[in-house]
């Protein structure tokens, strides 16, 4: 790749359906255990980065405000990455729009560093195939890893005991899955989370006393999942996301002091979700690091699902499906 200067890139979200829940090495962000998400085909992420070459410092603007504290020192530590690896110095201004809810269990995360991991390499002309562009996302929000990438992904843990690690962690598409799934989002709370999922990963993995026996489950649950993704089971599927999601909000609620996401809105619509079941409509639920409630169900069942949750709810109901890989745009002046 050569150096472009400025570069424009298009990432979505994913929803995990085995999660990534705890990290064992916190500065190369290597997980405890593999994930597998489907990447969406709804609330986009489109990241411009221009090197500035007279700019003592990067210049972060989302969503149209200039980007401070936390947000900053992420993005800003990111690209630091990104020009030690590409031998340059020149500082950059980002801008970045999201159209999903910032922080809400949405995954702004995943489908905002995944665009700025494909900008940013663009834009410094940094080498290095798919492969290597997730193992730099992952460095950015773990799940950003398999946000570079459209449908199915699992992202590899990697062994622990490899000469080199942070080669053996990042994520790939899945080839042999003969699945047409949705993904209905409920979306309960646009507002900012109480906690942050790094924070609450950390508790999750210091203190909670069910977090050894989740590991364990957890590649149970994938080995299960992959399974099924090949032999199209949707049920197979949905069980198995449904119990690993829960599974995962159980260990943090175990932490001390407690992570609690989910809210009595949240519990309403996993209700809901149950009886829908109980109708004989194949609809399963899965949670992230907010109040919000992805309900799984095949891609045949979607409208039929967000109509029975517009019913049964306030919430503004939107149906994704399987969505692509990230991918560069026009630059315009
Ligand atoms: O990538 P992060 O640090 O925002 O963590 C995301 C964790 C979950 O969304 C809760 C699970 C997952 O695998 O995406």
């Amino acid at each position: 790749m050569t150096a472009r200067e400025a570069a424009v890139a298009v990432a979505h979200p994913n929803i995990a359906l085995v999660k990534y829940w705890g990290k064992r090495d916190e500065h190369l962000v290597l997980p405890f255990t593999d994930s597998l998400s489907l990447t969406l085909d709804v609330f986009p992420t489109t990241t411009t980065v221009r090197l500035d070459p007279d700019a003592a410092a990067d210049h972060v603007v989302m969503d149209g405000a200039p980007a401070r504290g936390e947000v900053l020192s992420r993005a800003t530590t990111f690209l630091d990455l990104v020009r030690e690896r590409a031998g340059r110095r020149e500082r950059a201004l980002v801008d970045t729009r999201n159209t999903v809810p910032v922080g809400a269990g949405l995954a702004s995360s995943a489908s905002g560093f995944a665009a700025l991991t494909l900008a940013a390499a663009h834009a410094y002309g940094l080498p290095g195939d798919a492969g290597e562009l997730s193992r730099l996302a992952r460095r950015g929000s773990g799940s950003a890893a398999r946000s570079l990438f459209g449908g199915f992904v699992v992202w590899h843990a990697g062994d622990p005991g490899a000469p080199d690690p942070d080669r053996a962690s990042y994520a790939e598409p899945v080839t042999d899955a003969r699945l047409d799934a949705a993904l209905v989002a409920v979306v309960l709370e646009p507002g900012p989370k109480p906690v942050s999922s790094r924070e609450a990963m950390r508790r999750t993995v210091a203190t909670s006393p069910l977090y050894p026996d989740w590991v364990t489950d957890s590649r149970a649950d994938l080995a299960r999942l992959r399974r099924a993704l090949r032999e199209g089971d949707m049920a197979t599927v949905g069980e198995t996301a449904e119990r690993n999601a829960l599974a995962m909000h159980a260990t943090m609620e175990a932490a001390r002091p407690a992570v609690r996401y989910r809210t009595g809105a949240s519990d309403a619509v996993l209700g809901h979700v149950r009886r829908l079941r109980e109708e004989g409509v194949g609809a399963w639920a899965t949670m992230d690091a907010g109040p919000n409630v992805k309900v799984l169900c095949a891609s045949a069942d979607a409208e039929r699902v967000a109509d029975r949750m517009r019913e049964a709810t306030e919430a503004r109901v939107v149906v994704a499906r399987s969505g692509p890989a990230a991918g560069l745009r026009q630059v315009t002046a």
